[in-house]
């Protein structure tokens, strides 16, 4: 191969509702698992949000805090998710039960529709049907999205590395 030479990169999308809280951190958690692992330039890894009320914003302090105290920066800034995701992605994992119904409403074709996935089913040490949404809850939920996210994306990148995704 040489420079000039095109890598067909994996894309995956993480989606929440605002973009501010639970997708941002799935977001970096994941780019971290493969800058570590040498393979940043194999992947093309974005977050949104099926609202768009927080567009621009970066994530939620609370988010940002406990993401530091593990070593994350989390900078994205808050988008809604377009039509043109369920084309430029690969992947798009759904963070509950309510994005991944309003994501399959969302697609506009049934190819982009078959590509979202519920994370939860990439949960490896965990029996949990979703990731919570933190945003009314205290610390705890915050840690707990962390905990399962962190599960999940390891999880995903084995998947995909073992050619099982
Ligand atoms: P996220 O959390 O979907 O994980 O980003 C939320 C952020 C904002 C709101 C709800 C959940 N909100 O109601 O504004």
């Amino acid at each position: 191969m040489n420079s000039t030479t095109p890598i067909n990169k994996t894309s995956l999308l993480f989606v929440c509702l605002g973009n501010i809280c639970r997708s941002p951190a799935a977001d970096a958690i994941m780019h971290k698992i493969v800058k570590d692992a040498g393979e940043e330039d194999c992947f093309l890894i974005d977050s949104a949000g099926t609202y768009g009320g927080h567009a621009g914003s970066l994530p939620d302090p609370r988010m940002r805090a406990h993401g530091a105290r593990r070593g994350y920066v989390f900078d994205h800034h808050s988008r809604r998710v377009t039509a043109d995701d369920f084309d430029r992605f690969d992947y798009i994992f759904a963070m509950d039960d309510a994005n991944f119904d309003d994501l399959r409403r969302l697609a506009p074709t049934i190819e982009g529709r078959d590509k979202v996935l519920r994370i939860a089913d990439f949960f490896e040490h965990y029996q949990m049907d979703c990731v919570p949404d933190p945003y009314y809850g205290g610390a705890d939920g915050f840690e707990n999205v962390l905990n399962l996210l962190e599960d999940a994306c390891e999880a995903i990148y084995k998947k995909i590395k073992g050619g099982e995704l």
